[in-house]
């Protein structure tokens, strides 16, 4: 197992860029599955869960062809086997994105239930609720859900009952291919729904709204091949800029899209970072003095994202006074609260808050990675932190971070990755 050795102190100067969106490639990637023609994506990031994806994309049936230059070609010629085995499910729950496309192009999917998880239940009903309401016939075996539509769908109004990312797109890959319209309401409003949305129109889908709350989608009997460029990582971004911020650096994060960071820019800006931007698709992050304490409420987009909580916790270590984190969309998102204080943080967690009292000098210590964005706090408090940090489990960060450890590097972070 892997782990990184970072020796913190180091102020990160230089520019950073940033990869294609993970959350926004998955769903890309599985709207493959609803045309017979080849499918080029650009910029898709190399990171696990995309690659746990691609087999997935394999398993069913699809060829899946990755270039050096970021680019991958699907084509899904066939659907042999419309299936999500327990074995690729319960390494990336973004594998159930495969419902809504198999049983929109062949009219059934046996997915796996995805199980426990480490920041919450993260259950499918909303998905599976929503699939119902198209016509779909579903029920529960060994394990798997079995959707069966052998009619094909139906567009219907589908109101969700709570926001749902995945939820959303999942639909929206279904009711593409459905007989007549489909009317989403309280749709998840991320740019990774939006960007699927601009994905399946060049496809010959015929959606309107994708990225405010409610969606219309007018159903097509058939989508063609096509090409798009993923947009830039938001999240990946974000943790740039609290790494510029929380190491006092001057940061220039390269190729994002700093209309999909307000949240989190006004909340550092509020925390005494200095975030300019610094021409097209590029912010700059320095901080003139200390840092200050601000809470912060999780939220589904445009709101603070729950994905840069735990990066804004490590954050909030170093700030002055009182920050209140409260996570409102995951019930167990504090997993690297514990880690944070065995390196000398000051947290109390009551429920779903977390009271974080600061400056308090970090050392460092070894310690566990428990999920994909815990383990980027862990990385960011260890470039503060006094001496050596050991981060275990870094699996956890190469399922959505492109080569995290390079990129830190090249910006003068003493970071390396080590064999266990
Ligand atoms: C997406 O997960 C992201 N994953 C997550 O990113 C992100 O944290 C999350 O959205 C929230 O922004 C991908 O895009 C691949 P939800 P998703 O359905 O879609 C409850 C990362 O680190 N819910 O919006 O699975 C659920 O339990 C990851 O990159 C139901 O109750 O999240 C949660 O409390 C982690 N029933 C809330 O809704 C359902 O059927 C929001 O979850 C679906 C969801």
């Amino acid at each position: 197992m892997e782990q990184f050795l970072i020796e913190g102190g180091v102020r990160l100067e230089g520019e950073i860029p940033v990869s294609g969106a993970k959350n926004s490639a998955l769903p890309a990637m599985a709207a493959c599955l609803l045309t017979r023609e080849a499918v080029l994506l650009h910029r898709i990031p190399q990171v696990r869960d995309i690659c746990t994806m691609a087999r997935l994309l394999e398993h069913i049936g699809a060829g899946v062809e990755f270039r050096e230059d970021g680019t991958l070609r699907v084509e899904a010629h066939q659907v042999a086997v419309p299936e999500a085995p327990y074995e690729l499910v319960k390494t990336m729950r973004a594998s159930s994105l495969v419902l809504g496309p198999l049983l929109a192009r062949a009219g059934r999917a046996r997915v796996s239930l995805p199980g426990g998880c480490a920041i919450g239940a993260r259950p499918i009903n909303l998905h599976l609720e929503a699939m119902e309401r198209l016509g779909a016939r579903i029920r529960q075996e060994h394990g798997y859900i079995i959707a069966e539509a052998p009619e094909g769908l139906r567009g219907t109004l589908i109101t969700f009952d709570r926001i749902t990312v995945t939820g959303t797109e999942d639909v929206l890959m279904a009711a593409v291919l459905a007989e007549g319209e489909t009317l989403l309401e309280n749709a998840a409003r991320e740019p990774e729904v939006a960007d699927l949305a601009e994905l399946l129109v060049k496809m010959g889908a015929r959606i309107e709204g994708a990225g405010t709350s409610t969606i219309r989608v007018r159903g097509v009997s058939r989508l063609h091949g096509a090409e798009h460029t993923i947009i830039p990582d938001r999240i990946e971004a974000g943790t740039f800029l609290i790494a510029g911020a929380i190491t006092a650096g001057d940061l220039l994060v390269t190729g994002c899209r700093p209309d999909h960071l307000t949240a989190l820019v006004s909340k550092l800006i509020q925390a005494g970072a200095e975030i300019t931007e610094a021409g097209p698709g590029a912010l700059r992050v320095r901080r003139p003095g200390g840092l200050l304490a601000a809470d912060v409420t999780t939220e589904e987009y445009p709101g603070f994202a729950t994905d840069l909580q735990a990066q804004y916790m490590a954050l909030a270590t170093q700030a002055e006074g009182v920050s209140l984190i409260t996570e409102t969309i995951f019930e167990n998102r504090f997993m690297h609260a514990l880690e944070l204080m065995r390196m000398g943080a000051d947290i109390r967690i009551e429920g779903r808050r977390a009271i974080v009292t600061g400056p308090r000098e970090l050392t460092g210590a070894a310690v566990i990675a428990s999920d994909l964005r815990a383990s980027a706090s862990l990385v960011l408090a260890g470039l503060v932190a006094r001496g050596e940090t050991v981060v275990d489990r870094v699996y956890h960060i190469d399922r959505g971070y492109e080569r995290i450890e390079e990129k830190l590097s090249r910006v003068g972070a003493r970071i390396r990755r080590i064999a266990a």
